[in-house]
């Protein structure tokens, strides 16, 4: 995008750094950093083409373990091609012209080299406006999460059925395990996949704006969980929309405008009229909250 301001990128130090699981196993180490010393996700020189279309330039993204991090942009920036990327959904990245080797890193091993299976142990993606077309129960949908964990021939252990279901009550859809998914309402079914999402156990979780479908009360829940898991020790990156969302959960945002990276950092340095008023075509007024201390944006047209 032409006129975006672009501002030195900074990374949030990782805010409570006590992984919740022992280990990850399978070559991912945890602990306090990596094998590189970066502790979360640390993506870098990310591009990615279609039809010879640079959706994704070099993009330089980090998720620090035991943080909220915000990915927000404008309309087809490249939130959910960025998040596909990372999550091994989409094709490997490619090399952006003139720039380096991409690499996708998590605790310092290297993400994508992982077999499909092993990185869901480590990851687990929530999808914008994901579906399911399967006659599934509510339950049932949520136990997908648990593959990963268990070998192949393997049904549903109580293990895997006490963490499914506590996955639901902690997305607040303990009342609808029962239920089948076809027949829930877009804001339900949103909150299932986070479950599902959650059984998975990942020490890194990707979410494609997980708060779209959702009233205010069910937002805040959400972002509540989203804390909540980063103070366990999880890297969490969301897509976001809402930027009021943002400036009230996240430690660190990614700002994307066409593929590019146009500001990294704590939301207080990025959030600000210089960095929105150019990415978004709008003029944004910063306000503090009083009570949190934290940015409250409103926004008006640019005449
Ligand atoms: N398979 C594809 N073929 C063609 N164009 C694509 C493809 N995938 C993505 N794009 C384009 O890449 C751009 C980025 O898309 P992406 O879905 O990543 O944007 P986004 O930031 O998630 O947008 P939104 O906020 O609307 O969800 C868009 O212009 C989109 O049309
Ligand atoms: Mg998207």
């Amino acid at each position: 995008m032409s006129g975006t301001t672009r501002t030195t990128a900074h990374v949030a130090p990782p805010v409570g750094t006590d992984a919740r699981r022992d280990g990850l196993g399978d070559g991912v180490g945890r602990g306090p950093s990596g094998r590189d010393g970066t502790d979360g996700l640390d993506a870098a020189r990310v591009s990615w083409s279609v039809d010879g279309r640079l959706v994704l330039d070099g993009v330089d993204c980090t998720a620090p373990t035991g943080a909220v991090s915000g990915l927000l942009g404008p309309n087809g920036s490249g939130k959910s091609t960025l998040l596909r990327v990372l999550a091994g959904v989409r094709a490997a990245p490619s090399t952006a012209p003139g720039g380096g080797a991409a690499q996708v890193r998590f605790d310092g091993a290297d993400l994508l080299a992982l077999p499909r299976r092993r990185r869901a142990r480590v990851l687990a993606l929530v999808e914008q406006d994901a579906t399911t077309d399967l006659p599934l129960s509510v339950l049932d949908a949520v136990l997908l999460g648990r593959i990963p964990h268990r070998s192949l021939l393997a049904g549903d252990s109580a293990h895997d059925r006490e963490v499914a279901r506590a996955a639901l009550a902690r997305a607040g859809m303990a009342a609808f395990a029962e239920r089948e998914v076809a027949t829930l309402s877009g804001g339900e079914r949103q909150r299932v996949h986070l479950a599902r999402a959650l059984a998975q156990e990942p020490a890194l979780l990707l979410l494609d704006e997980p708060t779209n479908h959702l009233d205010i009360a069910a937002q805040l829940d959400t972002m509540r969980v989203l804390r909540d898991l980063a103070d366990d020790g999880v890297a969490v990156l969301a897509a976001l929309h809402d930027l009021n969302l943002a400036a009230q959960t996240c430690d660190h945002v990614v700002v994307l405008a066409d593929g590019r990276v146009v500001a990294a950092g704590d939301v207080h340095e990025v959030l600000v009229p210089e960095v929105l008023d150019a990415v978004y075509g709008v003029r944004c007024e910063v306000l503090t909250h009083p009570r949190t201390g934290r940015p409250v944006l409103t926004f008006t047209p640019q005449d």
